[in-house]
C-alpha cells in the first residue's frame, strides 16, 4: 500500500503519535533520509510495510493496512535500530506491485534496503495478535481454522486490477478452500468459479453463482454428471479425448479443452500439472485428434485451457501461456481462453518471492491484445487462481498438548517435540509436499519467554509422518525451529492453511473436524462451519442398510 502524504502533516504527525512514536518530525526526517519516504517536492511518499532487520539490511514487507503497518513500521525500527534519527542503511526499495526502485536519489550510502514482498501468509492478522488469538482460543477452543475477510477481498482485488485487458473473468479454483462463506466473498468480488466436481458446482450455485458463472474441469467423469452439468448449461473443460465423447453422448454442443502444453512448472513435483509426467489434460501433439472427435460428436471446441501447476515460476507461466495461445489459434470457434492459475504466495519469507503483479498482468495483457489483432477478434480471458487469493486467509490455531525430548545418536542431537493437537488431518501439505508454513506459539500466560530453543512441532495423530517442521525435500526429515520456550497449553499459530489445507481435511484417526471462524471486515467473528462431532463422523454408518434381499 502507497500512502502519499504531505511532507508536514498534523494528520500523519498524530497517527505517528498514536502508534508510539513520541518525536514526529524526527522520526519523519528519519525515514526520509533513509529513502523509505521519498516523493516529488511538497510530497512524501511511503509504502506501508512491515520490517525486519537481516544481514544488516531492512526486509520489509508490503501489507495492507495503514495504521496497523505503521505502528508495526514504527516498532520495528525503534526495536531494531534502537530509533536513531541518524542512521543510514545501504538501499534497494521495491514495491509490490512495480519493481522501480524508491529512494534511488539518494546517495547509496544513505538508502535503505527495503524489499518488499506482497501476499505474505504471515500477514494474517492473528499471526501477530496474541490477544486476539488468545480471546479467540478462549471462546472457540482449539484446534481451529480462522479465515480473515480482508485478505481474501484484498488479493481478489489486486488480480482483478492488475489485467487490463478485456473481457477478463477470473474464476476462482474453489478446490482451495471450499466454504460458502468463502465462495460468498469471492462471488462478490466478481470472481467465477472454476469446480473440479459436481459438488463443488452445487455448492457454488448454493453460493449463488449463476451456472454460465461456473466451468467444470474434472479428470474422471460419467454420463450422469456430464448430463447434469449440459442441462444445467454449464461449460465443460474435456481434460482427455474419451471425455470429448463422453460429452458428445450427454448432448453437449460446446465444450472447452484442457491442453497438456508439454511441460509444466509447480512449487514441487507433485504440484506440477504439465509435461509428459503429468496426467492432466490433452497433450498438445493430439490436438488434431481432439478436434475430429469434438466434430463427430458435433461439439463446438470454444474453450482452450491450459494450468500448469501451482506455485508457479511466473517467468514460466509467461512462457507457457504463450505456447498456450499458439495452440489456441487452432481452434476457429474460440471464445474462450483459460490460462490456468498457480501464482505463488509467500509462506517462507526468506525463500519466496511474491508475485509481481503489475508486470506480469501488463505481460498478459499485452499478449492477450497482440492475440486479439492476430485472429482478427476479441477471446474472453479468463484465469483461475485458487490459492493466491485464499492461502493467507487462513491460520490454524491448536494448543501444545507435550512437549517432550529424545537422546541423541549418531544421526542427530536429540530433538525438542512439541505435540499439538491437530495434524496432517487439518493441514497435509507440509507432509505431502513437504510445504513450509510459518508457525508461532502464543504463551497461554501472555508472558514471554526468555530462552529460544530448536523445536520439531508434530501432530497429535498416530501418525509417524505426522509433523508439521519438516525439509522442502519432503523425504521426512525433521526440521526443527526455534521458538522462544513451548510449554503445554501455548497456542500454536499457524500461518498459511487458507488454501488446500482446510479443503484437504480428513477424519483420520477418527478426530472431530476442527471449527472454522471468520473475521469479518468489521472485525466482528462469525463461526463459519462449527466444529465436528462423534455423530457426524458415524452418521453414514448409522444411515447404512441392509441390501441383501435387493
Ligand atoms: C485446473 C486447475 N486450475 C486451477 C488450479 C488452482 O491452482 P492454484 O490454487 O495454485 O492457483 C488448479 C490447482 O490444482 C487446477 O488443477
Amino acid at each position: 500500500m502507497l500512502v502519499r502524504i504531505p511532507s508536514r502533516n498534523h494528520r500523519f504527525d498524530s497517527r505517528l503519535r498514536q502508534a508510539g512514536v513520541a518525536t514526529p518530525s524526527l522520526f519523519r526526517s528519519a525515514l526520509l533520509g533513509n529513502g523509505l519516504l521519498n516523493g516529488p517536492s511538497g510530497q512524501v511518499e511511503y509504502a506501508v510495510y512491515d520490517c525486519h532487520l537481516r544481514d544488516g539490511l531492512i526486509r520489509a514487507t508490503e501489507t495492507g493496512e495503514e495504521p496497523r503497518i505503521l505502528a508495526v513500521l514504527v516498532k520495528s525500527l525503534q526495536d531494531q535500530l534502537h530509533f536513531n534519527p541518524n542512521f543510514h542503511l545501504p538501499v534497494v526499495a521495491r514495491s509490490r506491485h512495480n519493481s522501480s526502485l524508491r529512494g534511488s536519489n539518494l546517495p547509496p550510502s544513505q538508502r535503505v534496503t527495503v524489499m518488499i514482498k506482497g501476499n505474505r501468509v504471515s500477514d494474517h492478522p492473528l499471526y501477530r495478535d496474541d490477544q486476539l488469538t488468545l480471546q479467540i482460543v478462549e471462546k472457540y477452543h482449539t484446534p481451529t481454522y480462522v479465515f480473515d475477510e480482508k485478505t481474501v477481498r484484498m488479493n481478489a482485488r489486486e488480480i482483478m486490477n492488475s489485467i487490463a485487458y478485456r473481457p477478463f473473468h477470473p474464476r476462482y479454483a474453489c478446490k482451495a478452500l471450499t466454504i460458502g462463506a468463502i465462495l460468498n466473498i469471492v462471488r462478490e468480488e466478481g470472481f467465477w468459479i472454476d469446480a473440479s466436481s459436481i459438488n463443488e458446482v452445487d455448492r457454488a450455485l448454493r453460493a449463488g453463482f449463476k451456472a454460465a458463472e461456473i466451468y467444470y474441469t474434472g479428470e474422471g467423469a460419467t454420463l450422469e454428471v456430464y448430463s447434469t452439468l449440459v442441462q444445467r448449461g454449464i461449460l465443460v473443460n474435456c481434460t482427455s479425448i474419451d471425455q470429448i465423447r463422453l460429452l458428445g453422448r450427454a448432448g453437449a454442443t460446446r465444450c472447452s479443452l484442457r491442453l497438456n502444453p508439454g511441460e509444466g512448472h509447480g512449487a514441487n513435483h507433485k504440484t506440477n500439472t504439465g509435461g509428459p509426467s503429468s496426467k492432466h489434460g490433452i497433450y498438445f501433439t493430439q490436438i488434431d485428434d481432439a478436434r475430429s472427435v469434438a466434430a463427430e460428436n458435433g461439439i463446438k471446441v470454444v474453450g482452450v485451457h491450459s494450468h500448469i501447476g501451482s506455485g508457479t515460476d511466473l517467468s514460466r507461466w509467461l512462457f507457457i501461456k504463450d505456447k498456450t495461445l499458439e495452440m489456441a489459434k487452432r481452434f476457429p470457434d474460440l471464445e474462450i481462453v483459460n490460462l490456468g492459475g498457480g501464482f505463488p504466495v509467500i509462506y517462507d519469507d526468506d525463500k519466496d518471492d511474491g508475485m509481481p503483479l503489475e508486470g506480469w498482468g501488463n505481460a498478459l495483457s499485452a499478449s492477450m491484445d497482440e492475440f486479439s489483432r492476430q485472429i482478427g477478434r476479441k477471446v474472453d480471458l479468463q484465469i483461475e487462481p485458487g490459492r493466491f487469493l485464499v492461502a493467507g486467509s487462513g491460520v490454524l490455531l491448536a494448543e501444545a498438548q507435550a512437549v517432550k525430548t529424545t537422546d541423541p545418536d549418531e544421526r542427530s542431537a536429540g530433538y525438542n517435540f512439541v505435540i499439538v493437537n491437530t495434524g496432517l488431518n487439518h493441514n497435509i501439505r507440509p507432509s505431502l509436499y513437504g510445504a513450509f508454513h510459518p508457525i508461532r506459539f502464543v504463551p497461554r500466560d501472555g508472558v514471554s519467554r526468555a530462552v529460544s530453543k530448536p523445536y520439531v512441532v508434530a501432530g497429535y495423530l498416530c501418525e509417524s509422518g505426522d509433523v508439521f517442521t519438516v525439509t522442502a525435500e519432503n523425504d521426512g526429515t525433521l526440521a526443527p525451529r526455534v521458538f522462544p520456550e513451548v510449554r503445554v497449553g501455548d497456542i500454536m499459530v499457524m500461518a498459511g492453511v487458507g488454501a488446500y489445507s482446510h479443503s484437504m481435511k480428513s477424519e483420520y484417526n477418527s478426530m472431530n473436524l476442527p471449527a472454522s471462524i471468520l473475521i469479518e471486515e468489521s472485525g466482528h467473528l462469525r463461526v463459519i462451519e462449527r466444529r465436528g462431532t462423534l455423530d457426524d463422523l458415524m452418521r453414514r454408518e448409522l444411515e447404512a442398510y441392509d441390501d441383501t434381499s435387493s
